[in-house]
């Protein structure tokens, strides 16, 4: 396996057309940033470039529109923050692909920004189609992905469009990250705990599966735990569930047992009517019918705590409840602040990452310290699972 090509500090950009891949797929509601922790850490990288006078064409997705021009997952909010943030003209492309892209492309000056509509409003984006990723590269002469938590994704701003360049270079942010992530793999100590929220299994499936091998406990929370309460014959009323996960669970609970790992779910929670509403704290045995589970009881966090405590590793993605409503945020907030206050005591080596995640504990009112808070959620536990990903093979 190659090195990774970092983009090098003395390059001369100046008047040079720079694609620069970034991760700007912030929460949003009502058109409005809810954090816009992931576009800060973008901020230091482009002001590089904008005073070393290149031209600047960043690409970024936001949600998972899957080639349809969703309204609601336009980046106008994106571009509104950049044209506010940053001294320089911002402009903003919404057009199609087409052959007069280049032209109308050309017109941007140095130390200018061209900003793309959400990129995977093209569905030869998740394809990774290898036309689209020419006329994607056609436009720039330097490549720069500085989005670590795409580059487990295999599209054509990511993956095919490195074809179309001698040479891709990673940004400082993905350097910062991987940096950060290979340091706590090179000296995790055991016991190492690894917790799992968030909604679907579906898509977590292989990466579970992979670090059960690596770890010795795995905690599951977040809407993803409700398909493990109807694998052990629960009622979960109204709550979000997948369909067809047994399968994939017996699997999971089959490789724990041969690899010895712990499997720990939630034994109460917090239910609620509505996602709007109040909570009350319920044993897995009393879910009524209408009511939806949308966060980890308290007997499950003092259960989850007494585990961060006997650990000295923990890796975490994927909020334990539904955190938008502060009456479900106390599972997600309770688990950060343990792994805080064993981080900052300096017996416990801890890395979290997601962007619901960074979401979620930016609403706790404490100060809180983790070994390395990554901006990528699947990236960071496919690189955990030690993976080559695909966005980062092509950039050695
Ligand atoms: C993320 O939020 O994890 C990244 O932006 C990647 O998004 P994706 O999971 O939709 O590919
Ligand atoms: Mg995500």
């Amino acid at each position: 396996m190659g090195k990774i090509n970092f983009f090098p500090d003395n390059l001369d950009v100046q008047n040079q057309k720079v694609i620069l891949r970034l991760d700007l797929n912030v929460p949003l509601k009502n058109k409005l940033i809810t954090d816009d922790t992931r576009i800060k850490l973008c901020l230091p990288f482009i002001k590089s470039l904008i005073q070393k006078k290149a031209k600047l064409i960043i690409i970024s997705h936001l949600g998972r529109p899957q080639g349809i021009k969703d309204p609601a997952l336009s980046l106008i909010p994106i571009y509104k923050y950049l044209k506010e943030t940053l001294q320089t003209n911002v402009y903003f492309f919404r057009g199609e692909f087409d052959n007069e892209v280049k032209e109308k492309f050309s017109h941007l000056k140095k130390g200018e920004i061209i900003l793309v509509e959400n990129i995977r409003y093209f569905k030869e984006e998740m394809e990774d189609d290898e036309n689209f990723s020419r006329k994607l590269a056609s436009l720039g002469n330097i490549y720069i992905n500085d989005a670590f938590s795409c580059s487990h994704r295999k599209q054509a701003s990511i993956h095919k469009i490195t074809k179309f360049f001698d040479k891709s270079f990673a940004g400082p942010l993905l350097k910062k990250e991987i940096d950060a992530i290979n340091l706590v793999i090179n000296n995790k100590k055991e016991p190492v705990t690894c917790i799992i929220g968030g909604s679907k299994i579906s898509t977590k499936i292989n990466v579970i599966t992979n670090l059960i091998k690596k770890i010795d406990n795995l905690i599951i929370v977040g809407a993803m735990a409700n398909n493990f309460f109807i694998y052990k014959n629960f009622k979960v009323g109204k709550s979000l569930t997948e369909s067809n996960t047994r399968e994939i669970i017996k699997k999971i609970y089959d490789k724990a047992n041969k690899y010895n790992c712990e499997i720990i779910i939630p034994k109460d929670c917090v239910v609620g009517t509505n996602f709007d509403g109040k909570g009350k704290n319920k044993d897995l045995e009393q879910v009524d019918e209408n009511e939806i589970i949308l966060d980890i009881g308290y007997k499950t966090v003092k259960k989850i705590k007494q585990i961060i405590d006997q650990s000295n590793t923990v890796l975490w993605n994927g909020p334990a409840g539904y955190f938008e409503n502060v009456n479900f945020l106390n599972g997600t907030i309770s688990i950060a602040e343990s792994i805080s206050k064993k981080t900052h005591e300096k017996s416990l080596i801890s890395v979290l990452g997601g962007g619901d995640t960074i979401a979620a504990i930016k609403k706790s009112k404490s100060k809180l310290f983790f070994s390395h808070l990554s901006t990528a959620g699947g990236a960071f536990l496919e690189y955990l699972e030690g993976k080559d990903l695909p966005g980062l093979s092509v950039l050695k």
